[in-house]
């Protein structure tokens, strides 16, 4: 007799969404085409010998302890350096009791999602955001209302707009998710004077804002790197999520979160049911990496890695972007993303950009209202510069002729 998984699964199983971007990859890492997709970092930054000759010395000596489970929140030593890192930026009070250390940022906001939202419950967003965080958001049961941005990141008024409306409706708005610098996949940053705001909506709402900062210290210029983090502007009121992905190796799964205690604790919890608790092996070769000094040496040459290859796409698109067509300037990150006349859409014109030996992300999954039809993420983090001048030209080609 034939099985009905379906009728066997539940209204949760139901109501998963796909990544859609996930879903392209096979596309956009054919070794064939200049890829402007994945949002990976590059892996001509991954400290590969190093993590090789650590990973044998922490597995040699500390096997008994890597090898085995360890504590929920994280190694101890770990927290300590989080909590000093925090309070390097800021977040002047940040202890121990207050940090978790995740499996990736990932998973960080599919627990902060799950302990924050309620179904039913509204989650403001960025338009647009990054795919993981509304499919975090969405898999609680949350309902997402898109926020405007403009150069300058959020739109405050547009916020404020959008909270009443929704409690006009008699919902709940609990949370704003937003990802203040050199934003996936958009590569804006929240201006200073916005930050400031932001969190007196935030005060005066009644909301968390839950601040997803990956890209903090891939920043291209001094002003951006003294930027202050939302969570050093209003601890009570800010879940705040770093990573070592982006300066370190996203293989080893490991990030952070710092939230008010009463709510780190319940994190914690919910952890427990999810994975007992991340790698500790991983965890050691992070730690490994921080006390030897290898991530902070390292930083330098990563910016300025990202930076030349964000200058190379930015001159491309002055050279040959076709008239109509706008892009951001990002101060860090991995990503640009470009708009174009209205008519073009960045869906149907993948497959002829592909023909023409160049890929890129179209931006409407990032977009909660499903508007951003003509937008497309270029993401500039894993081709050389020459291949970024010559796939920009070839992308603005193909533009020009079918667009
Ligand atoms: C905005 C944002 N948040 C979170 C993540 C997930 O990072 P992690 O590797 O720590 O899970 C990414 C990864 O690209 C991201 O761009």
């Amino acid at each position: 007799m034939k099985i009905d998984y379906e009728e066997l699964m539940s209204t949760f199983a139901a109501s998963l969404r796909p990544n859609a971007i996930r879903s392209l990859m096979p596309l956009l890492v054919r070794p064939d085409i200049i890829s402007f997709g994945g949002g990976a970092p590059s892996s001509e930054t991954l400290p590969i010998e190093e993590l090789a000759e650590m990973a044998s010395r922490v597995i040699r000596d500390r096997g008994r302890s890597v090898l085995q489970y360890g504590p929920t929140r994280g190694q101890p030593a770990l927290v300590q350096e989080v909590a000093l890192y925090l309070r390097s930026r800021g977040m002047k009070d940040a202890t121990p009791s207050e940090i978790i250390l995740t499996t990736g940022s990932q998973q960080g906001l599919d627990l902060v999602s799950r302990i924050v939202l309620d179904p039913g419950d509204v989650a403001l967003v960025e338009l647009p955001s990054y795919v993981g965080g509304t499919i975090a958001l969405h898999n609680s049961g949350a309902r997402l209302v898109g926020v405007q941005q403009d150069q300058d990141g959020m739109v405050i008024s547009d916020l404020r707009e959008r909270i009443d409306e929704v409690r006009a409706e008699g919902r709940r708005p609990k949370c704003i998710y937003t990802i203040p610098n050199f934003q996936n996949p958009s590569g804006i940053t929240l201006a200073a004077e916005r930050r400031q705001e932001l969190v007196r909506v935030a005060e005066e709402q009644d909301l968390l804002i839950i601040e997803d900062d990956p890209y903090a210290e891939l920043y291209f210029d001094d002003e951006a790197s003294r930027l202050a983090p939302l969570a050093s502007l209003c601890p009570s009121h800010v879940i705040y999520l770093g990573t070592f992905s982006k300066v370190l190796a996203p293989g080893l799964r490991t990030a952070w979160l710092r939230a008010p205690k009463e709510i780190a604790a319940k994190i914690e919890t919910a952890k427990e049911g999810a994975d007992l608790s991340s790698s500790q092996l991983d965890q050691a070769l992070v730690y490994e990496a921080l006390r030897t000094g290898l991530v902070e040496s390292r930083l330098p040459m990563i910016r300025e890695f990202y930076r030349t290859r964000c200058m190379a796409m930015t001159e491309a698109l002055e050279n040959h972007a076709a008239s109509g067509t706008t892009w951001t300037r990002p101060r860090g990150g991995f990503f640009v993303l470009m708009e174009t006349d209205r008519q073009i859409e960045a869906t149907k014109l993948l497959p002829a950009a592909i023909e023409a030996g160049v890929a890129y992300v179209p931006g409407q999954p990032f977009f909660v209202d499903s508007s951003g039809a003509n937008t497309f993420r270029l993401a500039f983090s894993k081709e050389s510069p020459e291949n970024i001048h010559t796939g920009i030209k070839a992308l603005c080609d193909v533009i020009k002729r079918i667009g």
